[in-house]
């Protein structure tokens, strides 16, 4: 993919900041200091998986080569009941680590996942959040994301386990929002 070691200078207007932030794909190699930063052995070691076979791309922002948040890509089909988006690919995952918000990181994960879709042939993303997740409901609202439908949908949350198995077991209902490729986008 294109975006891989591209560098970014985040910024907006009147609110310029110093940071540079690399988003790229993960590689197999760094996954030690992914956990190290942002934990999650198992759900990492899972995904690193599924994208050598072709099933998600998982993004990793670095900063000064410290892992500060991610987003994985799910081009697999969702275990949820997503009717017409079926095919869409999934954004899911987005975190960045506390310290490090509000400083347009969670932004640029966002637009390289969904620059990511849209080289792939995608012409639609979407995703699932609780509805009491205001903060990230309004970033997905500014950044062209539209809702679904209006009830929340039944969801399911994964149980990672050691032996590299996956449970899938009932969670919060989430609000699905959708985004379609900017006719602008030029692949
Ligand atoms: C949701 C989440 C990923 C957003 O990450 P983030 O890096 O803070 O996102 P951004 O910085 O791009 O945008 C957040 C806000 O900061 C603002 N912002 C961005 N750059 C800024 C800057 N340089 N100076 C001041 N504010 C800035 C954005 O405009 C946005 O404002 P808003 O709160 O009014 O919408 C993060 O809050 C998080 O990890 N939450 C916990 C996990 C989670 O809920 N994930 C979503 C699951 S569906």
């Amino acid at each position: 993919m294109p975006i891989d070691a591209k560098r970014y200078r985040l910024g907006r207007l009147g609110r310029v900041t110093d940071l540079t932030v690399a988003v790229r794909p993960a590689a197999e190699a760094e996954l030690p200091a992914i956990v190290e930063s942002l934990e999650q052995r198992l759900y990492f070691t899972d995904r690193l998986a599924r994208q050598r076979l072709g099933r998600g791309e998982l993004l990793v922002a670095w900063l000064d080569g410290t892992a500060v948040g991610d987003v994985y890509l799910r081009l697999e089909g969702a275990d949820e009941d997503l009717a017409d988006l079926r095919d869409a690919p999934l954004l899911s995952h987005l975190e960045v680590l506390p310290p490090h918000r509000k400083q347009g990181i969670g932004s640029l994960l966002m637009r390289c996942a969904e620059a990511m879709a849209w080289r792939r042939g995608y012409d639609r993303v979407a995703l699932g959040v609780t509805e009491d997740n205001t903060d990230a409901i309004r970033l997905y609202l500014s950044r062209g994301y539209a809702l679904w439908r209006p009830d929340p949908i039944e969801t399911y949350r994964e149980i990672f386990r050691e032996d590299g198995t996956v449970d899938a077991v009932p969670d919060e209902p989430c609000l699905v929002y959708v985004k379609r490729r900017p006719v602008a986008f030029i692949r």
